[in-house]
């Protein structure tokens, strides 16, 4: 018998799942409830059988130097000491993403006022977004897990991601979607694979139903529901690469989306085993996450002085973040409140001039979730939030062509006219 992704039962024992493989989660030992401790073996397994509170990957001893991580490939894999995945993971077809560019924004800060600032851009991994890191782990866990079927629940970039790996990796894909998003999103899953499936809903409803069919299904491996803790873990090699191209150190302050929370909080935890490995010096930093206001739970509750999240229903343009019932948004919470940053949230408006601020000055495109991190950068500076004298990186996580709808309107040709110098001299261009 394998180790299933059928099981719906949690052993408490530690020990070996029959049908893994030695070292098919790589360091990892178990995994730990991140709310009572409580320690479960390594499977396909995410909340705790004792309160229900979200699973994580615990590691066991891990030993690697900043050498044995640059002599790795140009790829998150330079990282898999660190990651549960095993030390072949090369080997397996995969999309190969990560080490994407570290920016200095000199045109952005000067513009903000701020005197160091980098961008951490996302946008150019294989899917055009951070979530084919998070996919690339989870595509692990499915292969190791022995999954038939590889899917997600998504807001559209998660999707894309998952429908490429599955396609590169020869596993059957199912990504559901909610009906209304942008279109790009739609083409972009549906080139790689014949299951895309549009429900009638918001992110939520589509969360939900996700959850019912994989305990309905045998093999399925829903990357960010049964598999979520290994899923998650890929987040973390934004926060190494960002402390390695920085010379190995960590910023003073960093900005972040989000939607479900999962990466603001796996980014904190990546800077704090950096710390705990002797990779980096240990120092203050602050965390802040960006949310658009139309769905901003998370930013909502930081700003009442509140523990808990109150779900809302999303009416915003920037889909991509529309989660209204965040899962780890009470971790964004403390994470936020105990570095010394906050969560911040702007209107559809501010994120589509975001969108061009970020262009014009750097050259780069990014969706709405960017333009809503840029615009978030810019109201924290002017609120006084954020400390313009400190190092400062803002995490553009995803590609503008995907969303082009939301500046469409805003931007076009400043001229149309006949092919001659005449007319072009006529429009005052030059
Ligand atoms: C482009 C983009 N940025 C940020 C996020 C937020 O990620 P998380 O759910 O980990 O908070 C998402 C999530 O879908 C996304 O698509
Ligand atoms: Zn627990």
């Amino acid at each position: 018998m394998s180790a299933t992704l059928s099981e719906t039962t949690q052993d408490t024992d530690t020990t070996t799942r029959p049908g893994l493989r030695d070292g098919a989660f790589g360091n990892a030992r178990a995994l730990s409830c991140r709310e009572c401790g409580h320690e479960v073996e390594l499977g396909p397994f995410y909340a705790c059988p004792e309160c229900f509170g979200p699973l994580e990957v615990a590691y066991g001893e891990r030993a690697v130097t900043r050498e044995e991580i640059e002599a790795g490939p140009p790829n998150i894999w330079r990282y898999k000491a660190l990651l549960p995945v095993p030390t072949d993971i090369e080997s397996s077809p995969n999309t190969e993403p990560g080490f994407t560019r570290l920016l200095e924004a000199r045109n952005l800060g000067r513009e903000l006022g701020i005197d160091t600032l980098w961008v951490k851009d996302d946008s150019t991994n294989p899917t055009n977004s951070f979530k084919d890191r998070v996919v690339a782990c989870a595509l692990s866990a499915a292969r190791e897990l022995h999954a038939k079927v590889f899917a997600c629940p998504s807001t559209g970039n998660l999707a894309n991601a998952v429908a490429a790996a599955g396609a590169r990796a020869g596993i059957k894909t199912v990504v559901f979607i909610p009906a209304d998003l942008e279109k790009p999103k739609q083409v972009n899953s549906a080139v790689y694979t014949d299951s895309l499936v549009a429900v009638n809903g918001t992110y939520d409803d589509v969360n939900k139903l996700a959850s019912e069919i994989a305990g309905e299904e045998d093999g399925w491996a829903f990357v960010n529901v049964n598999v979520r803790p290994y899923y998650a873990e890929g987040s973390k090699t934004l926060g190494f690469e960002i402390a390695e191209q920085l010379g190995w150190r960590l910023p003073d302050q960093i900005v972040i989306p989000v939607a479900s929370g999962s990466q603001l909080t796996k980014v904190h935890k990546a800077f704090q085993e950096l710390v705990s490995l002797g990779l980096v010096e240990d120092k203050p930093y602050k965390v802040f996450g960006a949310q658009a206001h139309g769905c901003s739970p998370v930013s909502a509750a930081y700003k009442a002085g509140e523990d808990t999240i109150r779900p809302v229903r999303p009416d915003t343009i920037v889909k991509s973040l529309a989660i209204g019932n965040p899962a780890d948004g009470i971790y964004v919470l403390d994470i936020c409140r105990q570095t010394g940053g906050a969560v911040e949230d702007v209107t559809d408006d501010e994120v589509r001039a975001g969108i061009l601020l970020l262009a014009r000055t750097e050259g780069v495109f990014t969706e709405t979730a960017g333009g809503t991190t840029t615009a978030v950068l810019r109201k924290l500076v002017e609120t006084g939030q954020l400390d313009p004298s400190l190092e400062t990186v803002i995490i553009n996580t995803g590609m503008g062509l995907k969303t082009l709808d939301a500046v469409a309107d805003q931007v076009g040709a400043a001229a149309t006219i006949d092919p001659s110098y005449t007319a072009f001299a006529a429009t005052g261009i030059a």
